[in-house]
């Protein structure tokens, strides 16, 4: 039997890409997922893969949706051992052309909502020994030019991650988080809202920078949060594992 058999997650941002991965990798090895999202239809489509997954639609950038969302796993099942803050916002956003209100929608889903979400877990995950995984970037490490509140606050995250970590030990939840590198999913095209031809460009220039010469696939990503969140992982946290072929040393 799994480890995660009959274990209750979250993840957010679960209709598409390295969430949508998530959710069924979690599913498939027995365990209860709530998706989020914004987009009905989206959520409707991956419900349909796997019997153990429901949804919910909500907003991380909602300061209202995180305990809306935490309230509904344990409507559904009395529980909750793992959340996943894995609905990301970003843009490609110059210095000179960077505006409060584009600057805020960012940190709302990167920094404001995982926090809300977790203060909301966390008297669950604590009944349970629980677990929480961000999801980070490589360029929460690595400087980008134009990228510089998307990567701030992927920097932010993983801050939050180590100090989460050490203020949650003593009640046994362990906090950790994945940076992923560029990965095949509808990122560039919807979150950083480019048009298909300039994303077309960057997804070529990825490929040869990374040194593994190619882009991820949401697997690649996936099957790293679900092992940092099994309860196998158990003595690790405060740990951020980058997962991005080695686009992070270059
Ligand atoms: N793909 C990459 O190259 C890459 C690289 C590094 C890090 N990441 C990180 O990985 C995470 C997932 O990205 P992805 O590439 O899998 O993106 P994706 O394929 O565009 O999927 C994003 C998911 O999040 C949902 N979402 C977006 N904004 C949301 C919000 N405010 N509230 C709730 N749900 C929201 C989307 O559904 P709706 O649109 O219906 O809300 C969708 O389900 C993000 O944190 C991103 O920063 C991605």
């Amino acid at each position: 039997m799994s480890a995660l058999e009959n274990k209750v997650v979250i993840v957010t941002g679960g209709s598409s890409g390295i969430g949508r991965a998530a959710a069924l990798s979690f599913a498939k090895q027995g365990a209860k997922v709530l998706i989020t999202g914004r987009r009905a239809a989206a959520l409707k489509k991956t419900v349909a893969e796997h019997k153990n997954i429901v949804s919910v639609v909500a907003d991380v950038a909602n300061p209202e949706d995180g305990p809306r969302t935490v309230a509904k796993a344990i409507d559904t099942w009395g529980r909750l051992d793992i959340l996943v803050n894995n609905a990301g916002a970003g843009a490609l956003l110059p210095l000179r052309n960077s505006s409060a209100a584009q600057i805020n929608a960012i940190f709302a889903v990167n920094v404001v909502g995982p926090s809300l979400l977790a203060a909301a877990a966390l008297p669950h995950l604590e009944a349970t020994k629980g677990t929480i995984v961000n999801i980070s970037s490589t360029f929460g490490q690595k400087a980008g030019a134009d990228l510089s509140h998307y990567a701030a606050s992927k920097a932010a995250l993983e801050h939050l991650t180590r100090c989460w970590a050490l203020e949650l030990a003593p009640l046994n939840v362990r906090v950790n988080a994945v940076a992923a590198g560029p990965t095949e999913s509808g990122a560039l095209t919807g979150m950083m809202g480019l048009s298909p031809e300039h994303a077309a460009v960057i997804e070529e220039a990825e490929r040869e920078q990374i040194p593994l010469k190619r882009r991820g696939t949401p697997d690649d990503v996936a099957k790293w949060i679900v092992h940092l969140a099994d309860p196998t992982s158990e003595w690790v946290t405060g740990q951020i594992i980058t997962v991005d072929g080695g686009l992070g040393l270059t």
